[in-house]
């Protein structure tokens, strides 16, 4: 370590333990609840993953608890963090530490690398966090705060691009705390707009800002072209006034709960059709309105429909509002859920 790292990692720490933000999972050391918190912050802000997290671990205090539980559990207390996959791979990861390992974590960071969801970030995190090792947690956030010290003006093309370089300025003696200070600055100060390099505590040792260029570092990559998805949603009650959902067996956001959707229908009697496909008997009553979703790749452009169900097909139930609200739908649908608690007319 030379004297630039190591007067960055005294400034950054001493910095961290005055204004670090009040966090739940600042100062675990249960290297469940670690792991946890860790894979609900991966592409989720510190702010929305409080509440999830307080409710995960209340209903899962343990690795065996969420060993378990049945996956449509996991998945409702996801309900709403989007990226669901990072909640089966936990359910999946939690069997394999329960019954595999006898409820003990891999403490190398291959050993936590080989359980499904976790990749390179979580690993450097809970291995840093958890047991202290020297290992950086590269996710976009230290990403974009390495690059701006280091002024780096290339594309980065993934975080874990800059590894050799980061490792370097990780702290021997406290590793986990130099992450989370790391990620703090990156959430608070080294923002990736108008980044406050005013009130910066590595302000000195900041390559970007010495040059200037701290609003065109990191360079940002050729803009992510999102595929648009025209989708009709079917909206079907039954005669006590339930409403259809069907579970996801594939993709994205599989497991979840649905209202039957169709991509190439693009009226009510075309969705009628494609429901008469499936096995239902409906009778068309009308259009309810449009609502979007945005995935990082892709958007659903949504139009509803509403109809009366005559006969049923029979992959699928219906639910009443209290069984809505139990079960785990994706966010995208959340505009037709809310218009069917409400009474529709969306
Ligand atoms: N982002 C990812 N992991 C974090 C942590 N442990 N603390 C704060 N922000 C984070």
């Amino acid at each position: 370590m030379n004297e630039r790292t190591n007067d960055f990692q005294d400034a950054l720490l001493k910095w961290h333990y005055v204004s670090a933000r009040d966090l739940p999972w600042h100062g675990e050391t249960d290297v469940y609840k670690i792991w946890v918190s860790e894979i609900m912050l991966q592409q989720t802000r510190a702010e929305t993953v409080k509440g999830y997290y307080a409710r995960f671990l209340s209903a899962f205090p343990d690795v065996f608890a969420l060993a378990n539980a049945e996956e449509s559990e996991v998945l409702k207390l996801w309900e709403g963090l989007g990226y669901y996959s990072r909640a089966r791979n936990l359910h999946a990861a939690a069997k394999r530490v329960a019954y595999d390992r006898n409820g003990r974590f891999p403490d190398t960071l291959d050993g936590l690398k080989s359980l499904p969801g976790i990749g390179d970030y979580a690993a450097g995190a809970i291995a840093s966090i958890a047991y202290g090792l020297r290992e950086p947690a590269l996710d976009g956030n230290q990403a974009r705060v390495l690059s701006r010290v280091l002024g780096i003006t290339d594309v980065i093309k993934t975080p874990q691009a800059l590894y050799e370089r980061a490792l370097p300025f990780v702290s021997e003696s406290d590793p986990g705390e130099y992450n989370q200070a790391l990620m703090g600055l990156g959430a608070m100060v080294c923002t990736p707009r108008n980044p406050k390099c005013g009130s910066c505590p590595v302000k000195d040792y900041c390559m970007a800002l010495e040059n200037g260029m701290q609003n065109e570092i990191p360079k940002k990559p050729e803009k992510i072209m999102r595929r648009i998805e025209k989708r009709a949603v079917a909206i079907i009650l039954d005669e006590d006034g339930r409403v259809f959902v069907q579970k996801r067996d594939q993709g994205m956001l599989m497991g979840l709960w649905e209202f039957p959707g169709f991509t190439d229908a693009r009226n009510i009697q075309d969705t009628q059709a494609c429901l008469e496909e499936m096995g239902f008997e409906v009778a068309p009553i009308r259009e309810i309105g449009n609502a979007k979703h945005v995935f990082t790749h892709l958007e659903w452009h949504m139009t509803g429909y509403l109809f009366r169900c005559r006969k049923a097909c029979e992959k699928g139930m219906f639910a009443d509002a209290q069984m809505i609200m139990k079960i785990a739908m994706p966010t995208a649908v959340k505009a037709y859920r809310d218009a069917y608690l409400k009474g529709i007319n969306i």
